[in-house]
């Protein structure tokens, strides 16, 4: 029998996120209750799910080891908060993201649910001290932020309250390596967790090299995806450190050090993200992808698709 067999997971709100959590946990064979407070919401989110799915298994990109119709007999829909949570070993909340809609959904499952059911959140940028601020038990609780589309993209990093338990955070953690996602600790809260530090660092640097004229809106880009990107899909910047140099990272930075503090000392400062350089480069990016929908979905589409072949790889 595995570990999923007859467990039950709560996932609240039917959006984006909530949905791609379904099919992630009904992967791993998890009994999926999912739950929206717009009545009727959460019923079409499983109309949305099976055609997902079946699409999925026809293009053999299914996860898991069990059909789509198998999957999909695991999932049920309710409009009722507490016959939702009943029986649930794990919460996931994926509503809207505000600070008051967050608090009060987490206000209203803990009085649905026993001692040991881990209550989890998906905020991107909230701090759990914030999130689970009215949650009379905090050391339960723990933030699971998802990327998107986290069908593709399995990373999920794990960040605990001040109060949570490490059982909590490891119970997490088994729970997202057994559904076949990537996830990652914090070791504590902090503003943007780490892959929105690390990704607004990024931004920052390539918008102030085109906003200062060294470089085309095309040519950062391109920095990125036929450069940097081809080796982060698989190793990181400690790794690539580790690697780049013929005997390591500390023979790396013999040799760079000095030349990375010079290079970084020289970065300008954040970016206001507005006026006369958003304007050029939203003029650039126009002219090589029209802001339409038409070309904006072709362009996601893409995406998707390239994503997908990526995982393949990966795999
Ligand atoms: N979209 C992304 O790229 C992404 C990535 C990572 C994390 N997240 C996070 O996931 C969460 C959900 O985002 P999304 O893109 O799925 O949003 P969404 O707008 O697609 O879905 C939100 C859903 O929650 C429902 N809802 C709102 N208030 C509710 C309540 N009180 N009780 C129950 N259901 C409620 C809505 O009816 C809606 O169906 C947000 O916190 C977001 O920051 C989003
Ligand atoms: C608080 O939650 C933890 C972790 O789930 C649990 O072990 C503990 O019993 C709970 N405490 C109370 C007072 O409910």
């Amino acid at each position: 029998m595995s570990s999923s067999e007859g467990k039950i997971i709560t996932v609240i709100g039917s959006g984006l996120i909530g949905r791609s959590w379904a099919m992630v946990f009904l992967s791993g064979g998890y009994k999926v209750k999912i739950y929206d407070n717009q009545p009727g919401q959460a019923e079409k989110a499983i109309i949305e799910i099976r055609k997902q799915l079946e699409e999925l298994q026809h293009a053999q990109m299914l996860r898991g080891s069990l059909t789509a119709a198998q999957q999909l007999s695991l999932l049920s829909s309710y409009d009722d908060l507490a016959q939702a949570l009943e029986g649930a070993f794990f919460v996931q909340e994926s509503v809207f993201e505000e600070l008051g809609a967050k608090q009060s959904v987490f206000q209203a499952v803990e009085q649905h649910v026993g001692e040991g059911v881990v209550l989890s959140s998906s905020t991107s940028c909230l701090l759990p001290s914030n999130v689970f601020a009215t949650v009379k038990n905090k050391t339960r609780c723990i933030i699971s932020h998802p990327v998107n589309p986290p069908y593709y993209v399995r990373l999920v990093e794990l960040v605990p309250h001040p109060e949570t338990l490490p059982a909590v955070m490891d119970v997490t953690y088994t729970l997202m390596t057994e559904v076949g996602q990537a996830p990652v600790r914090l070791k504590k809260e902090i503003d943007g967790f780490a892959l929105n530090r690390v990704q607004y660092a990024i931004i920052a640097e390539s918008w102030r090299l085109v906003q200062d004229g060294v470089i085309s809106v095309k040519d950062i880009d391109l920095v990125m995806s036929e450069g940097l990107g081809m080796r982060y899909a698989f190793i990181g910047p400690i790794e690539t450190m580790h690697l780049n140099a013929p005997d390591g990272l500390e023979d790396y930075l013999r040799r760079y050090r000095e030349g990375m503090k010079r290079v970084l000392s020289s970065f300008g400062p954040v970016p206001e993200f507005s006026g006369e350089a958003a304007a050029n480069i939203n003029k650039e990016i126009c002219e090589l992808i029209p802001s339409d929908q038409e070309h904006l979905s072709a362009r996601r589409e893409r995406r998707d698709q390239l994503l997908m072949g990526l995982a393949k790889l990966k795999k």
